[in-house]
């Protein structure tokens, strides 16, 4: 493959500078802090939270989370709690450290009210540089409740929304998309609409999962819509999504669209390191497979970090689907996957982890 150095680069989003142009997506229930650790450290240049309803964010604890996941402050006798303590699933999405920037927290909001506050909060307690609005999930559930991807048949909603993010802080605010509702013209050209007037109220950046809401995760990515987008949004920067499984694919949309960066899902799960080899192969032409033993400690990194934020308990349940994931592309993968899935405790977890991917495999 030719060289194409200048596919990596930096990329500004607003006043946030990005060193580069690889990014974590945002994946429910998978971004984690930890995941977005390796991914970091493997040359992610941006890392996003999993969605969040600015409602979820607002909430604070229920009752049968202060019995169950006490906050710090909390007092059981007299049930006070420091002001603006936040609910158990919100501090974990929050939940970041020394080293987890720039950090982009992804909402996925109903209506203006809530999410100006929710973008006040964030902004307040300096819990993210960025704010992402999600008018892309094609959950059935999510879309029936008038979030994700039903922003793209309200386009008069969708709007006030952006703008009420833009207006409730300094934060740069982003969006998440898909190239229409429906794969009709009208639907894909009311979704290009809806990013032409957000990027005229000021979003800073946009990134395009180019499939539609009915398409779900199925189907191929439509990868011209990426370059299509690109060149009517420009100068905003447009990072592409979908179909980024392997550094070869990465680099072949960077190449194809001339999309300002990518938006790495799937592709980094169960291997962070497709950052590092996006920017090897893109710099060098090559680029170094992952060893077994980074996959055995990698796994196992994930799984302390896991524990630390949530406990062993919840942790093993967390490998039992993470751990299936880094047996892509190993000739045993289909019985690695089932030993991951039938492990219990924390000592079975890592029993399978020395069995498939420590030495003398
Ligand atoms: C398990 C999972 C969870 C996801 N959760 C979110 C989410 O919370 N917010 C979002 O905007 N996209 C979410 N996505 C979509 C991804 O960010 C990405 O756009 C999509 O997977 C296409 O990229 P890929 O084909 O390279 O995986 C999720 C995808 C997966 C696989």
């Amino acid at each position: 493959m030719a060289e194409t150095p200048n596919l990596i680069r930096p990329v500004c989003l607003g006043a946030v500078a990005l060193a580069g142009n690889l990014v974590l997506a945002p994946m429910h229930e998978h971004t984690h802090l930890v995941l977005r650790r390796l991914a970091r450290r493997c040359g992610a240049a941006l890392a996003h939270t999993e969605m969040v309803t600015p409602e979820d964010l607002l909430a604070g604890p229920s009752e049968e989370e202060l019995r169950k996941h006490p906050p710090p402050g909390h007092d059981p006798a007299s049930g006070e709690m420091p002001a603006g303590t936040l609910s158990y699933k919100a501090r974990n999405i929050l939940a970041s450290m020394a080293g987890d920037r720039p950090l982009a927290v992804q909402l996925l909001p109903r209506e203006p009210g809530s999410l100006a506050q929710a973008v006040t909060l964030l902004a307040s307690r300096g819990a993210a540089d960025l704010v992402d609005l999600n008018f892309a999930c094609p959950s059935e559930r999510v879309v029936k409740c008038g979030r994700g991807g039903a922003m793209l048949r309200r386009p008069a909603t969708a709007l006030r929304l952006v703008e009420a993010a833009v207006g409730a802080s300094r934060l740069p605010v982003t969006l998440k998309m898909r190239i229409g509702f429906t794969d009709t013209a009208s639907a894909r050209a009311r979704a290009l609409d809806i990013a032409r007037e957000a990027a005229a109220v000021g979003i800073a950046g946009l990134t395009l999962h180019a499939r539609t809401v009915g398409q779900g995760y199925s189907g191929k990515a439509a990868w011209p819509e990426i370059a299509r987008w690109a060149e009517a949004l420009a100068p905003l920067p447009l990072f592409g999504s979908g179909d980024l499984r392997s550094p070869e694919a990465v680099v072949a949309m960077l190449r194809e669209t001339r999309a300002a960066g990518a938006s790495i899902a799937r592709g980094a799960l169960g291997s962070p390191w497709i950052f590092r080899q996006v920017i090897e192969l893109a710099t060098t032409g090559r680029y170094e497979p992952v060893t077994l033993r980074e996959r055995r400690n990698t796994i196992l990194e994930e799984f302390d970090g896991l524990a630390q934020q949530y406990g062993e308990t919840v942790a093993v349940r967390f490998m039992r689907l993470f751990g299936k994931y880094y047996a892509h592309g190993l000739p045993k993968a289909s019985a690695i996957r089932a030993a991951f899935q039938e492990a219990r405790t924390a000592a079975a977890l890592r029993e399978t982890v020395e069995r498939w991917f420590g030495e003398g495999q």
